[in-house]
């Protein structure tokens, strides 16, 4: 999905101050995993930093491999976990769910058979063969303790603990476990079809509001706010039944910082998201250009900053990690810019790194990559930047996709199709005029291009529709 890396003088690449550190830088999304061409280019782009990146260092040590072979298999082995006075039992025929992070399956504790939970399994295993392991699972931790510091909101589904879950007789955590409360109805997804009615939108999107005003105000953004992680206390959807949020799993604690990750379900991300996913400026908005500035040549001295692609088309690339007093700090490059040309050869729309399965690749016939420009740099060079918007989120992202659940609420419809109608805003207004004038008023005010335009969540809980 992405692509990510370089280190600065081969150190590990700079985190953003207060933003999560990683192994190896990591594209848009916290998960990304490291793709082989990642290595391969990362040995052309180490020659720019005249050091070798953190990629062959971090060898894979060899137990960790077996382990995860080992735990290949079923749930079955790690179904009893936490407390061993009373530990809890998954019912492993019994799933609720199945996510991008794991399977939710019913449980409950030994001591009380009959009262019954949810537990998310979080396979982490599956992390062990990947060199940026430690980091991913820091990373899901860190998801837990968010979760924990939420609590306490009739309107946020209630944790129970978090545990890890060990193969009998080892030390290493195959599983993350956490329990949760049962919440009966299914997701709120399974209630949409054709819209609902507008005393239930209402009743919803006051319930909803006032969850993420309960999270925005401890400094947390939810992140995937959308009907699938909506779910239904009951059988039936009325103005009165409870529902409840669920799925923190991107969420985001901002003490101190501002996310930077582009991460979620592309249908509900924001626009300023998806710009900065695809590197491009969001609409109106200018792109600024700079330089362009010379450099001393990579075997001299560092350029000061790391280099990244996130775009999902693979092509591009910006800096990330501005060392300070580095060279390009000197000419006062900023951190996110993408490099619109190296020597004078534009780049934008030039592939990373090289497809070595194309015909002609590997010869002087090929595609010339990103990657090989920078490893073929001996002599002092020129760059040219184009400054995109600083890669800064806030809670008005949780906004949008609430406009976005509200949309889908009022008309069964999803607004947006994928990311190009996002950028451009577009989306169709007709659905809505069976609506209430309010009710399309809100859709609106929530779904502005600028977030500081959006309405704030206590606007929302004022706003006319949910009087
Ligand atoms: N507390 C719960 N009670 C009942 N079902 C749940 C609960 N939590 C999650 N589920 C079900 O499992 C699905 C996946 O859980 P979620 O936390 O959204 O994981 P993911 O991050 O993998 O999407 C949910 O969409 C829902 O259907
Ligand atoms: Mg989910």
């Amino acid at each position: 999905m992405d692509v990510a890396f370089l280190s600065p003088a081969g150190a590990a690449p700079r985190a953003p101050l207060g933003a999560p550190r990683r192994a190896l830088g990591v594209g848009c999304g916290e998960g990304a995993g490291l793709r082989p061409e990642a290595t391969a280019s990362a040995a052309l782009v180490a020659c720019l930093a005249g050091s070798r990146t953190s990629a062959f260092r971090r060898r894979q040590p060899p137990h960790r491999a077996r382990v995860a072979a080992r735990a290949l298999g079923s749930i079955e082995q790690f179904k009893v976990f936490g407390p061993p006075e009373d530990p809890f039992e998954i019912e492993t025929d019994q799933v609720l769910g199945v996510g991008g992070q794991g399977t939710v399956y019913l449980c409950h504790k030994r001591s009380t058979p009959n009262v019954k939970h949810a537990v998310k399994t979080i396979p982490i295993w599956r992390l062990l063969m990947d060199p940026s392991c430690d980091e991913k699972i820091k990373t899901i931790r860190k998801e837990t303790e968010v979760l924990l510091k939420i609590q306490g909101h009739p309107n946020i589904c209630e944790c129970l603990g978090c545990f890890d879950a060990f193969r009998p007789g080892t030390s290493q955590a195959q599983y993350i476990m956490i329990v949760m409360e049962l919440i009966d109805g299914g997701e709120l997804a399974g209630f949409v079809e054709g819209g609902l009615a507008e005393d239930v939108v209402k009743s919803v999107m006051r319930q909803t509001t006032s969850a993420l005003k309960y999270i925005h105000d401890k400094d947390v953004v939810h992140r995937d706010l959308k009907v699938e992680n909506i779910l239904v206390c009951g059988q039936q959807l009325t103005g009165s039944t409870p529902v409840k949020l669920i799925d923190f799993g991107v969420a985001k604690s901002l003490t101190g910082t501002m996310a930077r990750s582009c991460v979620g379900t592309t249908e509900i991300m924001a626009p300023e998201l998806v710009s900065a996913k695809l590197m491009i400026a969001p609409k109106g908005a200018q792109m600024k250009k700079h330089g362009p500035y010379t450099f001393q040549p990579p075997q001299q001295a560092s350029p000061g900053f790391g280099i990244v692609t996130q775009r999902p088309d693979g092509k591009g690339a910006m800096v990330n990690g501005i060392e300070p007093g580095g060279q390009a700090a000197g000419f006062g490059v900023g951190d996110g810019w993408a490099i619109s040309a190296i020597n004078g050869t534009e780049i934008l729309e030039m592939p990373f790194v090289k497809d070595f399965n194309e015909i002609g690749a590997g010869t002087k016939g090929g595609v010339t990559a990103i990657a090989e420009i920078l490893g073929g740099l001996s002599q002092p060079f020129t760059m040219e930047f184009v400054e995109l918007p600083p890669r800064e989120f806030s809670k008005a992202v949780d906004l949008w996709s609430l406009g976005v659940t509200l949309y889908v609420m009022l008309t069964g419809k999803k607004p947006f199709a994928d990311e190009e109608q996002i950028v451009n805003g577009q989306y169709d207004q007709s659905l809505l005029t069976r609506c209430s004038p309010q009710a399309q008023d809100l859709v609106k005010s929530l779904l502005r291009m600028d977030p500081t335009e959006r309405l704030a969540l206590e606007q929302v809980l004022g706003h006319p529709f949910l009087q």
